[in-house]
């Protein structure tokens, strides 16, 4: 069951702005009855200024709240000030959304794109992608945005942002690979030379060995937990969690984020840690 905020549950149970603006200056839909959650969102724009929005939806609980939210958030904006909304505005509007529901306001910000375009006369990029998840037709290019844009660091994160790998799980390599792919592009775009060191692979396992052993493993082994470092391959770094850390689904990702910060701090400001077996 999920845990929804009470501002989740009154835009659901209440929502604002249903249903269609007759000749609408501009019309999003996003998603699919096929795939589970579908969008459209039309605008009333005066002057550049969104006089009214409205939305009809097909989804759960989180996505009729996130589509009520947005028609809130943007009617008095311009379309400028509009089209700089994020999904995690959305999110935050409504003081949160559950993780595994993250992409119901990823489905807003498309649909406010989607109808901006629309509104602007232009086609978006996305429509230009490779279908990587046939379940839900998500595209690389939404992909790797959501990965850069919300910082996604697992097949799972990504999921629960775009549905990706979320139906028969066929397309969860190719995820795997995108992510890879996306965060080592972003590395050496920001890599600067001042925080790059150059290291041996031989070198890099050494310290990071020393800096688990040091200090990583020590604070896990408090609470029950350990860690084994499994393989480092360039700046990712592959480990496995033990013990109490293991069992715990739900505490993974702050644990990876915390051995990745000290492993940054200590060894190579680039790292990257993956779970593995
Ligand atoms: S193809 Fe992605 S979950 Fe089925």
């Amino acid at each position: 069951m999920w845990e929804y905020t009470d501002k989740v549950k009154e835009h659901f149970l209440n929502p604002r702005n249903v249903g269609t603006i007759e000749n609408a200056d501009g019309t999003g839909e996003v998603g699919s009855l096929a795939c589970g959650d579908a969008l459209t969102l039309t605008l009333k724009i005066d002057d550049e200024v969104i006089t009214d929005a409205r939305f009809k939806t097909f989804g759960c609980a989180s996505a009729i709240a996130s589509s009520s939210a947005l028609t809130e958030m943007i009617k008095g904006k311009t379309v400028a000030e509009a089209e700089k909304i994020t999904n995690e505005d959305i999110a935050d509007f409504l003081g949160g959304l559950p993780k595994e529901k993250m992409h119901c306001s990823v489905m807003g910000r498309e649909a406010l794109e989607a109808a901006i375009a629309n509104y602007r006369g232009v086609v978006l990029p996305m429509a230009e992608g490779e279908v990587v998840c046939e379940c839900f037709g998500v595209t690389d290019l939404e992909i790797i945005r959501a990965i850069k844009e919300s910082n996604l660091r697992s097949v799972e994160e990504i999921t629960n942002f775009t549905k990706a790998g979320g139906g028969c799980g066929k397309c969860q390599d190719r995820l795997e690979e995108i992510l890879r792919a996306t965060h080592a592009k972003s590395l050496t775009q920001i890599k600067a030379p001042e925080k790059t060191r150059r290291l041996t692979n031989i070198q890099k396992i050494k310290l990071i060995e020393d800096a688990l052993e040091r200090e990583i493993r020590p604070a896990l082994r408090k609470d029950g937990g350990d860690i084994e470092l499994v393989d480092v391959d360039g700046d990712f770094v592959i480990v496995s969690l033990r013990g109490a850390c293991g069992s715990c689904k739900k505490s993974q990702t702050t644990l990876k984020e915390y051995v990745e910060k000290k492993l940054r701090e200590q060894v190579l400001d680039t790292l990257i840690v993956e779970e593995g077996k």
